[in-house]
């Protein structure tokens, strides 16, 4: 599973039909960051989402996603950093400016959380990039909680945190000598520090260079990209992930596809026997700049996951913990300082299962599931698991079980607690899916 979750992926074949959202009332209205919006066929943000939206974990003081947030911003220190803005935006800003297709899944109820067809929660802070541009500032950083439906386990968490960068350069001989005096100096300090890098070309048939961009250009853009990046996860990892006794530090890049780049690549950084999905990047799209209004430029922009890093960086195990706000988790950190997190005694799970039948034509969106689930735990649920699923051969009706794994991070459960919970959820899916428990 991939951390960053990228916009495009696997479809999940049985859970394929579209899902407008039952709650959503026309006429009503949704209170959003204190403000009012009127609901539609669209409307699919639930209670839970709603209260995560003030929080923004990347500015707390303290709190490890701020202090990864700081320690980027200060590998850029020449960079705007920019980390207030609100996470509503516009299903136009955050993938028509971006040449998103129409088609695209990404844009789907299923997938993304809608105040109604007119405004959405962002899914990437490469929504803003058009935004950004169009102020003329054109070296940047922008931090900021993002938003995607998901299944639930240790990883996945619905609100995560991205930090975008971007920087264009003029697109004649003046701008070219910028990027090869930067690209020298990037190199230099790479030389000299212990890190292995498996790279790609800079372009490939299959991934192309713009119709409007000398090659030449591409090339030295596509390098000042890598080597920026390469001296950030230097920067971020070197000496904790083994850059020094253990090792040197080893980045692959890889290459990629998005709607608003080419070429484009992804960086993963090897840790602890894995390869860890870093970052998304590449070489911004004349399309994306004209939206600007930005011309006779060209650059690259990367968007970064947050909580990747940090679980890396902490050694924070579950994604969950990012939100406790119980003080044994918040008082081990410090602003600025990287610290290991040292975990408290993990409470007992508690188990169970939910089988049911769904009604005749309907199917039911493992994410709908997920955030019906979340709706009524909260952060008690750990993770959740479709393990049933099957077609009686006489009444055809199918019959879906999910197995939902409860554990609180900071206390034991009592056993009449979780069934009464349980029991809430199995109440909801009937009222919500018009489901029959079995
Ligand atoms: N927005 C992408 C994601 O969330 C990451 C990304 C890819 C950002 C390429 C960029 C970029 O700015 O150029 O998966």
């Amino acid at each position: 599973m991939h951390f960053l979750r990228p916009l495009v992926r696997q479809r999940r074949t049985l859970f394929s039909r579209q899902y407008a959202n039952l709650r959503a009332d026309p006429g009503k209205y949704v209170t959003v960051l204190k403000e009012q919006y009127p609901t539609d066929q669209m409307t699919n943000i639930t209670p839970t989402i709603i209260s995560k939206l003030p929080l923004r974990l990347h500015t707390q003081p303290s709190h490890p996603l701020s202090t990864l947030r700081a320690l980027i911003e200060s590998h850029f220190p020449t960079y705007a950093h920019l980390s207030s803005l609100s996470p509503l935006v516009t299903p136009y800003q955050n993938f028509d400016l971006l040449s998103f297709p129409q088609d695209h899944p990404g844009r789907s109820v299923t997938d993304s959380y809608y105040v109604n067809k007119d405004l959405m929660l962002r899914t990437h802070t490469s929504a803003h990039e058009v935004d950004v541009f169009s102020k003329g500032t054109e070296k940047w950083l922008l931090t900021a909680d993002v938003y995607r439906r998901d299944e639930i386990d240790g990883s996945h968490y619905p609100v995560f945190h991205q930090t975008e960068g971007a920087r264009i350069f003029s697109a004649d001989a003046s701008g070219m000598k910028e990027v090869e005096e930067d690209n020298a100096r990037l190199l230099n300090h790479l030389k000299r520090s212990n890190i292995i890098i498996e790279d790609v070309p800079h372009i490939s048939a299959a991934n192309p260079c713009q119709p409007a961009h000398d090659p030449k250009h591409t090339e030295l853009i596509a390098m000042n990209l890598k080597l920026s990046l390469n001296s950030l996860m230097l920067h971020l990892f070197g000496g904790r992930v083994g850059a020094t006794e253990e090792g040197p530090l080893r980045v692959r890049w890889i290459e990629a596809t998005f709607p608003w780049t080419t070429p484009s690549y992804e960086v993963e950084v090897f840790f602890r026997g894995k390869w860890l999905e870093i970052l998304g990047c590449g070489v911004i799209k004349q399309a994306t700049l004209d939206n600007s209004n930005v011309q006779n430029k060209l650059g690259w922009a990367f968007g970064l996951g947050l909580e990747r890093i940090a679980m890396v960086l902490f050694s924070i195990p579950d994604i969950r913990l990012f939100w406790s706000l119980d003080s044994r988790f918040l008082s081990q950190f410090n602003q600025g300082e990287i610290t290991t997190f040292q975990s408290y005694s993990k409470y007992p799970a508690c188990v169970k299962d939910v089988s049911f039948w769904l009604p005749e034509n309907t199917s039911l969106h493992e994410n709908d599931f997920c955030d019906l689930v979340r709706d009524v735990a909260g952060d008690i649920v750990e993770d959740v698991k479709m393990i049933d699923d099957f077609i009686h051969p006489k009444t055809n009706k199918r019959s879906l079980c999910y197995r939902i794994n409860y554990r609180s991070m900071d206390r034991s459960l009592v056993n009449d607690e979780t069934n009464e919970i349980h029991s809430q959820v199995g109440s909801r899916l009937r009222d919500r899916f018009g489901v029959e428990i079995r």
